[in-house]
C-alpha cells in the first residue's frame, strides 16, 4: 500500500511519459524512444494501480498475474505475427477490447461500488451514476463498430457500404432512447436500465459503421479510438483514477486530431463519413470497363533505362508496396540510381497506403534517409524538374480526376502532380483500380508507361539490370 500522494505523483510521472510517447511518435526519428516512453509509463501505472489496491489475498495476486500474462501473452502473440498491411484491422480489433473492458469496469463499479468508493449499494452517488452510464454507452459502441470495422478491412465482411433504409432517423431514434435511459439510470440506479443502455449502445455502435464504406474505415478507426479514450477518461472519473483520466483524455482527443487530419487529407468532412456511403470492394469491377484502352506497356530493363539516364527521380510509393513488401528493394534500386548519379526523391502522399504514416514506417523500416522523404506539400512543384516518376502501387494519390472531374468519389482530395514529370512509370500488376474504385486517366496518357508486375518482384528485376 503506497500513500495517495505518492500514487498522485507517480501517476502524474506516467502522464508524463504519456505525453513525451506521443510527442516521440510524431517524428519517425524519435519514434522508438516515444514508444519506449509510452512501455515505462504504461509499467508505471499498473504497478502504481497495483500498489494502491495491494490485495491481501494471494488468490487475488494470483488472478491479476494471471491476466496480465494471458492478455500480454495474447497481444504480444498478435503483434509481433501480423503484418504491416494488416495493422489497421488489428488496431480496430484491439479497440474492440477497451471498449469491452470499459462496460465490465462499469458493471463492476454498479455491483460492488463499496470497493470503487462510490457509495454503498442501492446509494450510489449520482454523478457516478452518470459517468457509469455514459462511459458503459460510448464502450459498448466502440465495441461492437470495432469489430464491424474489423471485419471490414480484413475482408470478412464485404467493404461495400450497405445503405439501410431509414438509417439517419432509427440511429437519432436510438441515440435519444439512450439519453433518456442514462438520465433515468442517474435517478434510480436500477441495473435493468444500466444493462439497456450498453445493449442499445451495441445495436447503435453495429448499425452506424455497417452503412460505412472500407476506403473510410480508417478514419472510422481512429475515431473510434477517440471514442474508447474519452470512455476510458469517464471511468477513470468514476474510480478517482488520474491516470486513467489523462490516458483517456490523451487517447481521446489524439484520436480525434487523427480523424481530422486524415478526413482534411482527402477532403472529406467528418460528417460525410459519419454518414456513411463511400468506396467498396468491388472498385476494380468500376473500372474494368476501361481495360480494353490501350497503354504503353514497358519492361524492368526499359524503367532501369529511362531512370539511369534521367537527372532527377521522384518515387511515389502506394498501398501496393506495402503488399508487396517492396521497400527494400525500392531502397536498393534508389542506392543504385545515386550511384549513378540520379538524383532520387520519394514523395509521401498524407492518405497513402492504409493508415497514417504507413509509407513513412515502412521507408524507415527500409533505412531510406529521412531527408529524402518529402510530403506532398513540399515536394508537389518539383515534379515539373523530374525526368520520371517512379509510381510504385499507388495509384488513387496521383489520379487528376480529384482535380477535375467534379462527380469523382476522390474530388477536392490533394493529389501528387505525377503527371508533370517528363515520364511517369506505374508499377502495378493490372489495370485495377485504387481503393476509390475510380479509374486513372494517367495510364492512358503519352508520357506514362505501366511496368506491370509484383512490386517487389518488378523492381528487384530493375536492381539487376540496373547492377549490370
Ligand atoms: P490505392 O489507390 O489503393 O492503389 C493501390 C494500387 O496498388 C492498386 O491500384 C493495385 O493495382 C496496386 N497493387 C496492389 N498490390 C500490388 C502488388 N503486389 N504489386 C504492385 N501493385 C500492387 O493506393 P494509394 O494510391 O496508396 O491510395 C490510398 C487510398 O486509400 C486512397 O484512396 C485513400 O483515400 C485511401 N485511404 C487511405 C487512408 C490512409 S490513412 N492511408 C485512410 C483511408 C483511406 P493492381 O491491383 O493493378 O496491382
Amino acid at each position: 500500500m503506497i500513500s495517495a500522494n505518492i500514487a498522485a505523483l507517480l501517476y502524474l510521472v506516467a502522464g508524463i511519459l504519456f505525453i513525451l510517447a506521443l510527442r516521440g511518435l510524431s517524428s519517425p526519428t524519435l519514434a522508438r524512444q516515444g514508444n519506449m516512453f509510452g512501455m515505462i509509463g504504461m509499467g508505471i501505472a499498473i504497478l502504481t494501480t497495483l500498489a494502491i489496491a495491494a490485495p491481501t489475498d494471494p488468490f487475488a495476486w494470483a488472478l491479476i498475474v494471471l491476466g496480465l500474462a494471458i492478455g500480454g501473452g495474447i497481444g504480444a502473440y498478435i503483434a509481433r505475427g501480423v503484418p504491416m498491411t494488416a495493422m489497421p484491422q488489428l488496431v480496430a480489433a484491439f479497440h474492440s477490447l477497451v471498449g469491452l473492458a470499459a462496460v465490465f469496469v462499469a458493471a463492476a463499479a454498479l455491483y460492488a461500488p463499496v470497493a470503487f468508493g462510490i457509495g454503498e449499494p442501492g446509494h450510489i452517488h449520482a454523478q457516478a451514476l452518470v459517468e457509469m452510464s455514459i462511459g458503459t454507452a460510448i464502450g459498448a459502441f466502440t465495441f461492437t463498430g470495432s469489430v464491424i470495422a474489423f471485419a471490414k478491412l480484413d475482408g470478412r465482411m464485404s467493404g461495400k457500404p450497405i445503405l439501410l433504409p431509414n438509417r439517419h432517423m432509427i440511429h437519432l431514434a436510438i441515440g435519444a432512447a439512450l439519453i433518456v435511459l442514462v438520465i433515468a439510470f442517474a435517478m434510480t440506479a436500477n441495473p435493468w436500465l444500466f444493462w439497456l443502455v450498453a445493449i442499445l449502445a451495441l445495436v447503435l455502435g453495429g448499425l452506424m459503421i455497417i452503412p460505412i464504406g472500407g476506403a473510410d474505415m480508417p478514419v472510422v478507426v481512429s475515431m473510434l479510438n477517440s471514442y474508447s479514450g474519452w470512455a476510458a477518461a469517464g471511468i477513470g472519473f468514476t474510480l478517482g483514477n488520474t491516470a486513467l483520466i489523462i490516458t483517456g483524455a490523451l487517447v481521446g482527443s489524439s484520436g480525434a486530431i487523427l480523424s481530422y487530419i486524415m478526413c482534411r487529407a482527402m477532403n472529406r468532412s467528418f460528417i460525410s463519413v459519419i454518414l456513411g456511403g463511400f468506396g467498396g470492394d468491388d472498385a476494380a469491377a468500376a473500372a474494368g470497363e476501361e481495360e480494353d484502352r490501350p497503354v504503353k506497356q514497358g519492361s524492368a530493363e526499359d524503367a532501369a533505362f529511362l531512370m539511369q539516364n534521367a537527372s532527377k527521380v521522384i518515387i511515389v510509393p502506394g498501398y501496393g508496396m506495402a503488399v508487396a513488401q517492396a521497400q527494400h528493394s525500392l531502397r536498393e534500386m534508389a542506392d543504385a540510381l545515386k550511384e549513378a548519379g540520379v538524383e532520387v526523391k520519394y514523395a509521401i502522399h498524407p492518405v497513402a497506403g492504409r493508415m497514417p504514416g504507413h509509407m513513412n514506417v515502412l521507408l524507415a523500416e527500409a533505412n531510406v534517409p529521412y531527408d529524402e522523404v518529402f510530403e506532398l506539400e513540399d515536394i508537389n512543384s518539383e515534379f515539373r524538374e523530374a525526368d520520371v516518376a517512379f509510381v510504385i502501387g499507388a495509384n488513387d494519390v496521383t489520379n487528376p480526376s480529384a482535380k477535375t472531374d467534379k462527380t469523382s468519389p476522390i474530388y477536392g482530395m490533394p493529389v501528387l502532380n505525377v503527371e508533370d514529370a517528363g515520364t511517369v512509370l506505374f508499377l502495378k500488376r493490372g489495370m485495377s483500380a485504387g481503393y476509390a474504385g475510380v479509374q486513372n486517366e494517367l495510364f492512358f496518357r503519352d508520357n506514362t508507361m505501366m511496368l506491370f508486375g509484383d512490386a517487389k518482384k518488378m523492381t528487384e528485376a530493375i536492381v539487376k539490370t540496373l547492377e549490370h
